[in-house]
C-alpha cells in the first residue's frame, strides 16, 4: 500500500487573506464547501486578527457560521493572541494555530511585537487551548529568508519551532513566506529543526514566488516530512511579506505526491472545480 502524505489546505486564509478585492463571505463559503468534498482532514478557513491589519479576514465569524461542516473535516483559524483565540472559540473552530516568525523583522511586522513577547502571548492561547480542548498548531515564518532582515540562521528557526512545540502545539507548520529558497537551504534548515522536533510532528508550508517549492517540498520528504500546507489555485501571498506570491498549488503538490508513490487521498476533480473557483475570486489581478 501507498504510504501517506497529507495536504493541509490553507487556501481559504493564507490564499484569500491578501486578495485586495473584498471578497462577499458567501463566496469565501462556497469555495470551502467544495473543498469540504475534495478528502482534506483539515482546511484553514479564517483569521481571528485584528481587522484593521487584515480587513480581508474580518468575517471569520460568518464564515465558519455558515460553512457546511463536514465529519471527519477540522476547521482551523489563526489566533495571534488570547482575544483571536476567544473570537476562534465563539465561531467554532475546530483548531486554531498560533503564529510566530523565526526573525525578529518579520514578528514586527507582522505581529507587533518581538519573538520572545509572541511567545508569552503564545502560552496564554495554548493555555487556554488546553482548558477548551481545542488542538492547537504552531507556525514559524521566515524559515529561510526574512524580507527585512535577510538570511535567516537554521539554529534561529529551530530555537522558535521548538519553544512552539514545547508548549503544547501538536504540529509546526515551516512557512517559507518568501518563497524563493533553494532547496539546500531548506535541507540545511530541516537539519537543525529535525535535530529537536520529531519529523512527524513537523509540516512544509512553501510559497512558490521562484517556482522551488515542488522541489523543496521533496527534501522535507527525504527528512520525514509527510504534511504539506497548499494552497487551492495558487492563491495567497502575505499582506507583511511584500513580494511573495502564493501558497504553493494544491492540484500540483497532490500530483508530485502521486507522481513519487505517496496517496493524499484527494479527489482531483473535485480540486479542479475549488482550483476554478479560486481563480475567478482572483479576480482582475489573478
Ligand atoms: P496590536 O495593534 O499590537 O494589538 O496588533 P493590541 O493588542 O495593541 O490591540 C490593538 C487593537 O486591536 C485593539 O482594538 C484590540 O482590541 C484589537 P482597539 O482597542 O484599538 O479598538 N485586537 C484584535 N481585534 C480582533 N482580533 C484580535 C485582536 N487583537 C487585538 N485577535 C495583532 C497585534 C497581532 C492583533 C496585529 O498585529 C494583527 O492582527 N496582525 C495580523 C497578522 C496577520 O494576520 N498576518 C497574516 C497571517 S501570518 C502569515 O500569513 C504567515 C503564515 O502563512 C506562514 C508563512 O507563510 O510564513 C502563517
Ligand atoms: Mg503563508
Amino acid at each position: 500500500m501507498a504510504e501517506r502524505a497529507e495536504i493541509f489546505e490553507v487556501g481559504p486564509r493564507d490564499g484569500l487573506q491578501n486578495e485586495p478585492r473584498p471578497i462577499p463571505t458567501a463566496e469565501k463559503i462556497a469555495l470551502i464547501d467544495t473543498l469540504s468534498e475534495a478528502g482534506f482532514r483539515r482546511i484553514e478557513v479564517a483569521s481571528f486578527v485584528s481587522p484593521r491589519w487584515v480587513p480581508q479576514m474580518a468575517d471569520g465569524a460568518e464564515v465558519l457560521a455558515g460553512i457546511r461542516r463536514v465529519a471527519g473535516v477540522r476547521y482551523a483559524a489563526l489566533t495571534p493572541n488570547l482575544k483571536g483565540f476567544q473570537r476562534a472559540l465563539a465561531a467554532r473552530a475546530d483548531e486554531v494555530a498560533i503564529f510566530g516568525s523565526a526573525s525578529e523583522g518579520f514578528s514586527r511586522a507582522n505581529i507587533n511585537c518581538s519573538i520572545e513577547e509572541s511567545l508569552t502571548r503564545f502560552q496564554e492561547v495554548t493555555e487556554a487551548a488546553r482548558e477548551a480542548s481545542v488542538p492547537v498548531r504552531g507556525y514559524v515564518s521566515c524559515v529561510v529568508e526574512c524580507p527585512y532582515d535577510g538570511p535567516v540562521a537554521p539554529a534561529d528557526v529551530a530555537r522558535v519551532a521548538v519553544r512552539l512545540f514545547e508548549m503544547g502545539c501538536y504540529e509546526i507548520s515551516l512557512g517559507e513566506t518568501l518563497g524563493r529558497a533553494s532547496p539546500e537551504a531548506v535541507a540545511a534548515m530541516l537539519e537543525a529543526v529535525t535535530a529537536e522536533v520529531p519529523a512527524d510532528r513537523l509540516a512544509g508550508h512553501f510559497h512558490d514566488t521562484a517556482g522551488r517549492a515542488l522541489e523543496n517540498i521533496e527534501v522535507a520528504l527525504g527528512f520525514g516530512l509527510r504534511v504539506f500546507d497548499a494552497a487551492v489555485g495558487g492563491l495567497g501571498g502575505c499582506p507583511y511579506a511584500p513580494g511573495a506570491a502564493g501558497n504553493v498549488d494544491t492540484i500540483r503538490v497532490a500530483r508530485r505526491l502521486a507522481g513519487l508513490g505517496f496517496e493524499t487521498g484527494l479527489d482531483m476533480e473535485v480540486l479542479e472545480r475549488a482550483g476554478a473557483m479560486a481563480h475567478r475570486m482572483r479576480g482582475a489581478h489573478g
